[in-house]
């Protein structure tokens, strides 16, 4: 999963994507078309087919979750001060951790995780097994030191937005101890869409309309300026992944195949975030952050480890 994206405890046989959002993207368009007059989305594919690369790696790896995950991950820099208020009291920030990697970070700032990302093709190619796409959505903590010794890195991630329709992707996020909410993206079948004024697009809102959670991300490019490094980025993504620090995710993305090379390596990106999502009580945006649209394939243990 990132976290999530693994439970596989609860893994069924290969299954096919049934159930197609066909008609989402179009009718968001047209909703948010009226509201912004801004975003005029390409035309809907008719079926849930992504636009992601195959899974080309799960043979290598057969007692894995294996699959790509493709998406939007920005930095957000907030103050210091704040990330003490959200994240929980018993968890040191390794400030030291990410000033090492990042000397230039400003200080008095921690560097949030806002991401987007699908999840596609994913496989235990010992158990023959599938799991079909899903989209999730998060705010992360990197740099978490949860055993006060100075420099081990965690990344707390204690709520997610998940593909309403992928209950076992719920389920299994759930069991690492992670809050949970059913919700619908756009696009509904990958990482994010082009929109004709040139900016990448990709939303999620939760199902339950009343606790109206919901992260949007749209970037553009930023060839010129980018503040982080893949290097860090692929730091803070290969972090292990905790909610209940007695339970960890040792998810890793590999940025050493042709996915990160050629035509669809890595693009800095800056853009905006819009959010209501725990741990912020309120709704926040933050405009003019920085990060990378990425895709790596990644691996994932079968179920959670102890910390350590
Ligand atoms: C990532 O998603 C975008 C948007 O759907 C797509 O254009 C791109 O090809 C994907 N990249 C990979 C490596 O799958
Ligand atoms: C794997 O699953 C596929 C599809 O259900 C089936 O056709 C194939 O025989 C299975 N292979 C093994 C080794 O179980
Ligand atoms: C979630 O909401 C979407 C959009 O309203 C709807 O199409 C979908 O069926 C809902 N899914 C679940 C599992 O409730
Ligand atoms: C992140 O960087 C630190 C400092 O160089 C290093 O100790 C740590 O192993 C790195 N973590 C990952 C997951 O790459
Ligand atoms: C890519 O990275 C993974 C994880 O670090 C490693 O196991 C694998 O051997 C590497 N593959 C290549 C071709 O270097």
């Amino acid at each position: 999963m990132a976290s999530i994206d693994g439970p596989l405890s609860v893994l069924r046989p290969l299954a096919k994507l049934t159930h197609c959002l066909m008609f989402y993207t179009l009718i968001a368009a047209t909703i948010r078309g009226a509201a912004s007059s801004q975003a005029l989305l390409l035309p809907p594919r008719a079926d849930c087919q992504s636009l992601d690369s195959p899974n080309q790696h799960s043979q290598l790896y057969p007692g894995y979750a294996t699959g790509n995950l493709n998406g939007t991950t920005l930095i957000v820099p907030i103050p210091l001060q704040t990330a003490r208020e959200v994240i929980p009291d018993e968890y040191e920030i390794a400030e030291a951790a990410y000033r090492e990697l990042l000397p230039s970070f400003p200080a008095g700032m921690y560097p949030m995780v806002a991401q987007i990302v699908h999840d596609h093709d994913i496989r235990v190619s010992s158990l023959n097994a599938s799991l079909p796409d899903f989209s999730r959505a998060s705010l992360e903590f990197p740099f978490i030191d949860i055993f006060g010794d100075g420099h081990s890195s965690f990344r707390w991630a204690g709520t997610f937005l998940i593909t309403a329709s992928n209950e076992l992707a719920i389920e299994g996020a759930e069991s690492y101890g992670i809050t949970v909410h059913p919700a619908t993206f756009d696009p509904p079948c990958d990482a994010y869409i082009h929109t004709l004024d040139g900016t990448m697009y990709a939303h999620s809102q939760s199902n339950d309309t009343a606790a109206s959670k919901f992260l949007t991300i749209d970037t553009e490019p930023s060839v010129w300026n980018v503040p982080y490094p893949l290097d860090f980025i692929m730091n803070v993504t290969n972090q292990p992944v905790f909610a209940n620090p007695q339970l960890c995710d040792y998810y890793l993305r590999l940025y050493n195949t042709s996915l990160t090379t050629g035509e669809t390596a890595p693009v800095p990106v800056v853009g905006n975030v819009r959010t209501n999502l725990e741990p912020f009580t309120t709704p926040q945006s933050w405009d003019g952050v920085y990060g990378w649209r990425l895709a790596t394939p990644f691996l994932e243990p079968l179920g959670p480890s102890v910390c350590q």
